[in-house]
């Protein structure tokens, strides 16, 4: 129990006040001195108010002594002592605690549940998608947009049938928790601009028809084709992009596409596996992979 300079200083202090409360109604009712009237040199008022020194009634003093009991024992049983903790060893700080184990046990077991939830379970849970799009809302939106549907031809759409990283849950899952990065290089220290007007149009046209013979066709096999493959049909584990969906995030007309394969691209999707718990994540994907 710490007793430091201001424990004590603060304690005597409340004895040193107790001891002489008790002592002054002590007197007033005991010190034997019958104060009456001064008969010597009255102090009148008001013609025929004459002061006198009668103590109060002895309920008065009952009720001090009271009082002084329950202060002694409120101090004895409560942290009211200098900083000393009291019999009960109650305390703010202490109470919380137990709430706030009270609110682990119960919200601590529910919060693990949900993260091993079944996504279909989490679907049809009304109240949890809600707090899924709660989540989305604050965390992810100011990129994703609000309905998750991309914006600023920069940050893609996740509500679209393109997936760049992959659309399994566990694709999903790791995109949320360790981020993304994909970089695809600019070329324009290989290709004159014409050329790359070409491979633009023949990136469109992977998207309409299968093109057959194309003036683009030999610098995709040749640029290409090791990252978005030889259909088009892009590799997941580079983040490349499915070029046949005909869906971009950056913008799919042929100026938008040029610029993408003379300058480059680099997406950061940040990683979230600090910042959110596993059932916000677990919320998150159920969320994101909600096809209704
Ligand atoms: C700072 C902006 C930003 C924030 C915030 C952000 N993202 Fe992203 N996210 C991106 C970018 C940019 C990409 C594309 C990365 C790339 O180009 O490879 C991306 C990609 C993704 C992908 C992969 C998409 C695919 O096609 O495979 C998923 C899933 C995703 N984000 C989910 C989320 C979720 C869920 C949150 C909220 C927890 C979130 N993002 C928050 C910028 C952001
Ligand atoms: C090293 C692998 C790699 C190579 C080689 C590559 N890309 Fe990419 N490409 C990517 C990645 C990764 C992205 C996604 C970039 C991002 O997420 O910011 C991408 C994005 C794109 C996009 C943007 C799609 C959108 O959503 O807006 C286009 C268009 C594209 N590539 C076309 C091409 C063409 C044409 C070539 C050949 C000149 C090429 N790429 C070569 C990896 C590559």
């Amino acid at each position: 129990m710490p007793i430091d300079f201001w424990t004590g200083w603060v304690a005597v202090l409340t004895i040193a006040s107790l001891v002489g409360l008790a002592w002054v109604s002590y007197g007033v009712y005991f010190s034997g001195k019958k104060a009456g009237f001064d008969e010597e040199s009255p102090t009148i008022w008001d013609e025929n108010l004459r002061e006198g020194a009668h103590p109060p009634p002895m309920w008065w003093f009952w009720t001090m002594l009271a009082s002084l009991v329950f202060t002694l024992i409120y101090l004895i049983l409560y942290p009211s002592f200098g900083s000393l903790s009291g019999t009960f060893q109650w305390s703010q700080g202490g109470e919380l605690d137990e709430r706030l184990v009270a609110h682990e046990s119960t919200f601590g077991t529910r919060r693990t549940e949900i993260a091993q939830m079944d996504l279909a379970a989490i679907q049809e849970d009304e109240l949890l998608m809600r707090a899924a799009k709660r989540v989305f809302d604050r965390q992810c939106a100011a990129c994703h947009g609000l309905e998750a549907k991309g914006q600023a031809d920069t940050f893609p759409n996740l509500r679209d049938d393109l997936w760049q990283w992959g659309n399994s849950a566990e694709a999903i899952e790791k995109s949320i928790r360790d981020g993304r990065q994909g970089i695809m290089v600019g070329w324009s220290s290989v290709l004159n601009r014409a050329e790359a007007s070409y491979l633009a149009q023949y990136t469109v046209a992977l998207a309409e028809a299968p093109p057959g013979s194309h003036p683009g066709k030999a610098k995709y096999d040749e640029l290409c084709v090791a990252c978005h493959g030889s259909d088009g049909t892009g590799m997941e584990a580079l983040g490349a992009p499915d070029l046949t969906k005909g869906i971009y995030t950056y913008g799919g007309n042929t100026l938008t596409i040029k610029e993408t394969i003379l300058y480059g691209r680099e997406g950061v999707m940040p990683a979230f596996g600090d910042v959110l718990d596993d059932m916000q994540i677990r919320l998150l994907v159920a969320w994101l992979t909600d096809g209704s």
